[in-house]
């Protein structure tokens, strides 16, 4: 599959202001400053698409981006949805702001009757962090479908990566039945674009 064609369309602070749930739509999430807005950059190819910045706190609303895309077959969606969420962990706002960005996320994760697949973004240059752990469980609770994405792998030496990695699943392998699946990259290097891209492409068939 390839993007043919990405644009933003709308931020809301609500879900239920959002596009209507007309085809196949997929999140992006994670700690502030993850590289949730640079792997949206990285899969479309385009730089200026979602804001990123050094600072983290960035993005603020759910972000909708409209994609066309081509198929290998002709059976499948070819039009989807991208969301940019905020990043969660974000210390240096006030309490009831953060709280506000929380009840948007769950409301929205929850009840985004068209939402597919959730990306939840690791830092690759870390140990397991309880936030994250704490999230996917969250995830798993609620029964959204999500997948891993360990970013920012040209920061580290692929040693660190793989060591930081392999004890995330660890602690993942003494409680859960089931490993989600998991995808390595870099926004930097382009790494893991065609890995994500065919699961979308699957994901968009496979409920065509
Ligand atoms: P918030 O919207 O603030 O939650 O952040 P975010 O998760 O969208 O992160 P963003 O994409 O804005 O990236 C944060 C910083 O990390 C920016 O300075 C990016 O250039 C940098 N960054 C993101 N991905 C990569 C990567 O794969 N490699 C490197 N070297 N830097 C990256
Ligand atoms: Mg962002």
């Amino acid at each position: 599959m390839e993007i043919k064609k990405a644009t933003y369309l709308i931020s809301n602070a609500d879900f239920k202001a959002c596009p209507k749930p007309d085809r196949p739509e997929y999140a992006f999430i994670g700690r502030s400053n993850v590289g949730k807005s640079s792997l949206i950059n990285m899969l479309c190819k385009n730089n200026k698409l979602a804001k990123t910045s050094s600072a983290p706190g960035k993005t603020q609303l759910i972000n909708h981006f409209e994609i066309e895309s081509s198929q290998k077959h002709a059976k499948g969606f070819s039009r989807w949805y991208l969301v940019d969420l905020p990043g969660y962990g974000f210390a240096k706002i006030a309490q009831s702001t953060r709280r506000r960005w929380e009840q948007m996320i769950e409301n929205y994760l929850r009840k985004r009757e068209n939402l597919i697949n959730v990306f939840v973004l690791i830092d690759s240059r870390h140990e397991p962090q309880k936030i994250d752990l704490e999230f996917i469980s969250q995830l798993d609770k609620w029964q959204i479908p999500f997948s891993l994405v360990f970013t920012k792998t040209d920061k580290e030496k692929p040693a660190v990566v793989a060591r930081n990695i392999e004890a995330f699943f660890a602690i993942l392998r003494s409680s859960w039945q089931f490993l989600p699946q998991h995808f390595v990259t870099s926004a930097e290097k382009n790494l893991g674009r065609d890995e994500l891209l065919s699961f979308i492409e699957q994901k968009n068939e496979s409920i065509a």
